[in-house]
This record gives structure tokens, C-alpha cells and sequence, in this order.
């Protein structure tokens, strides 16, 4: 093959300091807490720390990547999210003053549901087919919050990835023809007046299935594979069952061999324990599978992503030799399970907390232990700080 073969040269994640355990959830709820982890698949949530946002833990999930690869051929930076904390301004840009990355970029931010990781992707690669020097961080951040009471509350969580895509990746070579589905549908939306989404479950788990049925068929057309190629899939996972459900309806449409159900077990761990985390989901099934398995060099694995409203696309990618040498294993478990778990009553406080809308200057109590913190809001600007200029100064 000629050319540039863009794909992931690097992968980080990043989650937030506390977690609410689903027993805690459910002995509080009334709730049998074998609904939570046989029915939906969830043993904890990701909560943020008063001092915790989409820009605190993307800027945690990219710190390290930049130090292993500097920030020298970064000319894009690409954030996905659906938490946006300004209608205007690109959450990238508190990124690129926070982690100090280079005046010679473009900076934006992508909005589709859970999808626009994968959108961004897709951009990066293009602007790397056509520039191959160039390096695009791609960063997918997002808060996933419901109202207290409701069916989704136990499926909220908080999480960030961020990948370095280049040409010549060291990890995942990305492939050029993805299936895609695209149809508009009112299964989750957060109008502009709303701090939590608006869900129709039931709407939400049938569009997610035939979205993935139609974006499979698309890909099909383009590529001549057939699922059982597949050495692992990682499912968008709002809650893991749902992973499990999408896969078995793909399976079953398609008189596919059972026994691939198994192909995405080793993706769900960490999307167990954090919850859903909407565009960083499919990622961080993605960074789980490479950490859990060490026989998927050469092989080809599916990334199945999903946006509610909807748009879906079947995307693959083949693993690079020698994979395991670039992965974040020890960081991204320890970001898992250093979190502190909370109680109910403080996770109710930290859900029903607003930052003041007066203009005037709010400091924040410092709470996160991460390198990077929300120090307050001023004259309704936001201002971030890092750990290390706090400690030279
Ligand atoms: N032990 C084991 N399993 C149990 C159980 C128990 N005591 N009680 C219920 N369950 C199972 C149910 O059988 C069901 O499993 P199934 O779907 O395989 O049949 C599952 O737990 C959920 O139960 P259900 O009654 O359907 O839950 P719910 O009405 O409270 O809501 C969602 C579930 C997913 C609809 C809700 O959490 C939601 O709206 N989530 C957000 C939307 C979302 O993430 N959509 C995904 C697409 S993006």
C-alpha cells in the first residue's frame, strides 16, 4: 500500500475523583442491585469533584501523550463533546492554554451526541491524508448526567480520552471505509435550557440497534469482511448491557456464528466502572480491549459508534505489531481505581450543584487531586489552573 494509513499513535484516558458505587445507588433507591449489575451491566459511576469538567479531564487525559511525543507537529486540535460549557468558544481552546500547545493550530469543538469522537476521527485522518507531517489531537470529554429519580440515573458517569492521530500510528491503523447511518430521531436531546438530557430509554435502545444494523450494512457494501473477521468489537456503551444487546441483535441479523458474542467481553470493563461517558465510550472500550487482550496484533477490530438523534458508523482498524509497548496500561487502571467513593448524600449535593450565573468572582474549593482543576468562574469567564504552575508558584 502507497500513501499515508492514519490512525491512533497514542491513547489516554482520563476520569474523575470520586465514584458512586451502584450498591450505594440502589440500597438508596430501593432498588434489587442485581438490577443494576446483571440488568444494566454497571458496578460503579464517575462523579466530578466540584472542580472537575469536560476541559479538566481531557487536559489529565492529553498531559501524558504530549509529554511522550511533544506538541512540535500538533496543527489541529479536535474536541468532542456534548457537555459544553460555552455556546461560543471551543472548550479546546482552555485545553490548548492549559497544556501550552503551539499558537500554529486550528481549534474546534464537535457536537453530535456520543457519534462526534468518531467524526473527529474521521476529520483528523482526511487532514492527514493530506498533510502527513501533521499530527491532529483529537480529545472526547463528557459528563453524562440525568435527573435524580429517573430510569437513566443509573447509567450517568464522566470520562476522557484522548488519542494522538498521526500517520504511521503505532497502535491502530484506521481504515478507509466505514459504514454509516444517519436518520432523525428524538430518542436523547439536552435543549439548550436543560443541565440534564431528556431520555426516551425504550426509543433510545431500538433506534441504537437498528442504527448499528443499517451502518453495518453500509459497510458491507464498501468492504468485503464479514463480522466473524472481526477479532473484537467495541461498542459505544452507555451501560454495558447495552453493548451486549446491540451486538446480539447484529449477530442475529446477520445468522453470524454465536460464538463471536464473546468479542466484546474484554471491552466493557472499564466502561463498568465509570459509566457512561457518551463520546469518550467507544474509546474507552477501544483503550480497555488493547489493555485486556495481548493477541490482536495484525488483526482487524470494529469500533461501532453511536450519536442519539442518531447517526452511527461501523469503522475498523487493524492493531500495529508491536502494540502493546505504546499502551497506557498501569495509568489507565490506576485512573479506575484511585477514585474516591462517595456517599449518596454527597453525590446528591455534587448532582444538584450551579455554578453562580451573577458575573462576579466565585472561587472553587479544591477538591480534585488531578494535575488539572477548575479554580473558579470570573466575570463568567472560567478559570482553570494547573497543579504544577501551582506549585512552582
Ligand atoms: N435482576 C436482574 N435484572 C433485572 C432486575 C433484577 N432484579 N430488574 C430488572 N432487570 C433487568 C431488566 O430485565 C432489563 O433487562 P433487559 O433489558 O435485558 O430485559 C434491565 O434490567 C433494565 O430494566 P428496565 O426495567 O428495562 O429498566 P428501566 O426502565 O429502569 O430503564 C434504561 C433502563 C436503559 C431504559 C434506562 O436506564 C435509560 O433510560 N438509560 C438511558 C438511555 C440510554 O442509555 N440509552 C441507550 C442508547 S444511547
Amino acid at each position: 500500500m502507497t500513501g499515508p494509513h492514519p490512525g491512533i499513535h497514542d491513547l489516554s484516558l482520563a476520569t474523575t475523583h470520586y465514584r458512586l458505587d451502584h450498591d450505594t445507588l440502589a440500597r438508596h433507591l430501593g432498588v434489587d442491585p442485581a438490577k443494576f449489575h446483571d440488568g444494566l451491566g454497571q458496578d460503579s459511576m464517575s462523579v466530578p469533584a466540584i472542580d472537575e469538567d469536560i476541559v479538566t479531564m481531557a487536559a489529565t487525559a492529553a498531559a501524558p501523550i504530549l509529554a511522550r511525543h511533544g506538541t512540535d507537529r500538533i496543527r489541529t486540535i479536535l474536541f468532542a463533546t456534548e457537555t459544553g460549557a460555552d455556546q461560543s468558544k471551543a472548550a479546546g481552546l482552555y485545553l490548548h492554554g492549559l497544556l501550552d500547545l503551539p499558537t500554529t493550530c486550528r481549534v474546534v469543538e464537535l457536537k453530535q451526541a456520543c457519534y462526534s469522537a468518531t467524526a473527529a476521527l474521521q476529520f483528523a485522518t482526511a487532514l492527514i491524508s493530506r498533510e502527513p507531517r501533521q499530527q491532529v489531537l483529537v480529545l472526547a470529554s463528557d459528563i453524562a448526567a440525568y435527573e435524580l429519580g429517573s430510569a437513566a440515573e443509573p447509567t450517568q458517569g464522566a470520562a476522557a480520552v484522548a488519542m494522538l492521530i498521526s500517520a504511521d500510528p503505532a497502535i491502530l491503523r484506521l481504515e478507509p471505509h466505514s459504514g454509516l447511518y444517519s436518520g432523525d430521531v428524538s430518542d436523547f436531546w439536552r435543549p439548550n435550557y436543560r443541565t440534564e438530557a431528556v431520555v426516551d430509554g425504550a426509543t433510545s435502545i431500538s433506534a441504537y440497534q437498528d442504527a448499528v444494523q443499517a451502518a453495518w450494512s453500509d459497510y458491507q457494501r464498501h468492504n468485503n469482511r464479514e463480522l466473524s473477521e472481526f477479532a473484537a468489537f467495541c461498542y459505544h456503551q452507555p451501560f454495558t448491557k447495552m453493548a451486549h444487546k446491540a451486538h446480539r441483535h447484529l449477530l442475529d441479523s446477520t445468522d453470524a456464528d454465536a460464538g463471536l458474542e464473546a468479542a466484546i467481553n474484554a471491552s466493557t470493563p472499564c466502561n463498568r466502572a465509570i459509566g457512561n461517558s457518551y463520546t469518550a465510550s467507544s474509546y474507552i472500550a477501544l483503550a480497555c480491549l488493547l489493555d485486556h487482550r495481548d493477541d490482536l496484533a495484525g488483526q482487524p477490530v470494529a469500533i461501532v459508534s453511536y450519536g442519539s438523534g442518531s447517526v452511527a458508523e461501523f469503522l475498523s482498524g487493524i492493531v500495529q505489531p508491536g502494540y502493546r509497548r505504546h499502551l497506557r496500561t498501569t495509568a489507565n487502571v490506576q485512573a479506575i481505581t484511585r477514585r474516591t467513593p462517595i456517599t449518596y448524600e454527597r453525590y446528591r449535593t455534587l448532582h444538584q450543584a450551579r455554578f453562580p450565573t451573577d458575573g462576579a468572582d466565585h472561587d472553587l474549593p479544591q477538591e480534585s487531586a488531578a494535575p488539572y482543576r477548575l479554580a473558579g468562574i470570573s466575570g463568567h469567564k472560567r478559570i482553570y489552573q494547573s497543579r504544577k504552575a501551582d506549585d512552582t508558584g
